[in-house]
């Protein structure tokens, strides 16, 4: 498989110091092995978390107690280990439960941890002087984002993570119980490299990152742009509660996945926008990333929905060779991206034909048999509900599914085998998304998804 590119960057000249280096070692546990490295001179102590989650397994998580996850170190890992988010209760404090990403310094100030890691992504930061990790965030002070590996952001704060996708390798990690091979999301060969940028665009009322000026990412696939007046379809990615429109790409790797999903012929090449949510106006007050303590509502999705249609929208069809109709425009979102992916599936229609409600936070109230006598275009739609089996909205998900079965509308599901409400699992949804549904023939029925429709 091909290498990520951190490691590519510790074989130049030899003043690049990388702070990550993911090192093929052909051993157990995993056959990788992570290096972090990180200069403090004054640090007493140095934890790395920031999105780092503890392993656990099958055999020890459910989807309502999260007590008994196995909380294993990556030192003790076995195939078919993978991590979940771990939101309640939280890890109890040491002594009873010891943050396993404690780092090691010499006397020159130099920190360091290695520890076999499996196929996947990791968001990370380094926690100075702080002794229980799950606490420690932007708002605490304690919280320093690596130097020599800067987010994928637009203007600085607007992330608080870097992060690193660690390949599979199929002799330490092959699982007779699980596959979690996630090296759809490492970079493609070149020549199928798409571009991922950050953006700004005139939004009257934003209040982030200027008055007036908003944000959002893109994707342009590596054939954009070589074949005059060629248009392509177009997918908005959402983010969720706590996020903005560089998570996809900083936290998940979205252009790596649309790279593959186009290398591998599921797809057409494909835009990809990732808008942001919050700030576009005052009201709710100013979101900013990763402060725990000054937390604003999420916005009412149809007010988001009624912002984008004015704006964004508008901005990305005259600024971008995008297609023009709805049947080569798709809106999708995680959680309470998946609730304004529901927004637009009911009340913009006429806009998208298909839907994607990854990991979706709705609590109705869901579409009946009215709504469909009064939006027939509802019943024609290419849609994908998909959640995580330890998903914390694994309920809220089952009740959407109910509402559109209760209507008959066909929709492909996916239940992510090993999936909380996490960014392991949201990779798992788009890559499913763009295998099963995406651009697929309307209307849906039992042979979608079962063959290559390219
Ligand atoms: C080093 O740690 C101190 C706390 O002792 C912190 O204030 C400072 O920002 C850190 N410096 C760097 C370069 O990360
Ligand atoms: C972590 O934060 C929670 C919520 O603020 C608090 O209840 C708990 O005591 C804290 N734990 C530690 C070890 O500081
Ligand atoms: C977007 O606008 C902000 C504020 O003016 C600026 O700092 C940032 O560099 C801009 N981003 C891009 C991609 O132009
Ligand atoms: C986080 O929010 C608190 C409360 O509003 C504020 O006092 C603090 O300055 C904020 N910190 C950062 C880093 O934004
Ligand atoms: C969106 O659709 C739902 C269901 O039909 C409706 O209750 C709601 O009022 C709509 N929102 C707006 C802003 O029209
Ligand atoms: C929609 O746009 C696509 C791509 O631009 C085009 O191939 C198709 O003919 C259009 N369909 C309609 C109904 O306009």
């Amino acid at each position: 498989m091909f290498l990520p590119s951190i490691v590519v960057a510790c074989l130049l000249p030899l003043q690049v110091v990388a702070s990550v280096t993911i090192r093929k070692t052909g051993r157990g546990p995993t056959g990788y092995e992570v290096d972090f490295r990180y200069v403090n001179k004054t640090a007493e102590r140095v934890l790395i978390g920031g999105g780092i989650q503890p392993f656990t397994d099958q055999f020890h998580t459910t989807g309502t107690s999260y007590r008994f996850n196995g909380r294993y170190d990556p030192h003790d890992y076995q195939p078919g280990d993978f991590y979940v988010s771990n939101p309640s209760p939280q890890l109890p404090a040491e002594p009873l439960y010891k943050w396993p990403y404690d780092m090691t310094s010499s006397d020159d100030g130099v920190w360091t941890y290695t520890a076999p890691l499996p196929s996947g992504i990791y968001s990370f930061a380094y926690l100075v002087n702080c002794n229980y990790a799950p606490n420690c965030s932007i708002d605490t002070g304690h919280l320093v984002i690596d130097p020599d590996l800067p987010p994928f952001q637009n203007v600085q704060g607007d992330q608080v993570a870097s992060s690193f996708q660690v390949p599979f390798d199929a002799k330490f990690q092959a699982s007779p119980e699980l596959n979690t091979n996630f090296d759809y999301a490492l970079d493609a060969p070149k020549g199928h490299r798409g571009v991922v940028r950050t953006a700004n665009y005139t939004s009257p009322g934003s209040i982030h990152p200027a008055p007036d000026v908003h944000d959002f990412s893109i994707y342009l696939p590596a054939e954009y742009g070589t074949i005059p007046g060629k248009k392509y379809p177009l997918l908005y990615l959402s983010h969720g509660a706590g996020g903005n429109g560089a998570d996809w790409e900083n936290l998940g790797r979205m252009s790596h996945i649309m790279d593959n999903l186009i290398r591998l012929k599921h797809i057409p090449p494909t835009v990809v926008v990732t808008p942001s949510f919050y700030n576009l106006d005052p009201s709710g007050g100013k979101f900013i990333y990763g402060n725990k303590s000054h937390s604003v509502p999420v916005p009412p999705a149809p007010h988001v929905r009624q912002n984008f249609e004015k704006y964004l929208f508008p901005w990305i069809e005259s600024h971008y060779q995008v297609c023009q109709n709805a049947s080569c425009r798709a809106f999708a979102g995680l959680s309470m991206g998946g609730v304004l992916a529901y927004e637009m599936y009911v009340n913009a229609t006429d806009q998208f034909d298909y839907y994607g409600m990854f990991s979706p936070a709705t609590n109705g109230p869901y579409i009946d048999a009215a709504s469909v006598a009064a939006n027939p275009g509802l019943m024609r739609k290419g849609i994908m509900v998909a959640y995580g089996l330890y998903d914390f909205v694994f309920p809220q998900a089952r009740e959407l599914q109910t509402a559109l079965d209760g209507v008959g509308v066909r929709y492909l599901n996916r239940v992510t085998p090993f999936g909380s409400h996490y960014w392991n699992t949201w990779q798992d949804e788009l890559w499913w998304f763009g295998v099963r549904v995406l651009w697929k023939p309307l209307p849906f029925g039992v042979r979608t998804g079962r063959g290559r429709d390219l």
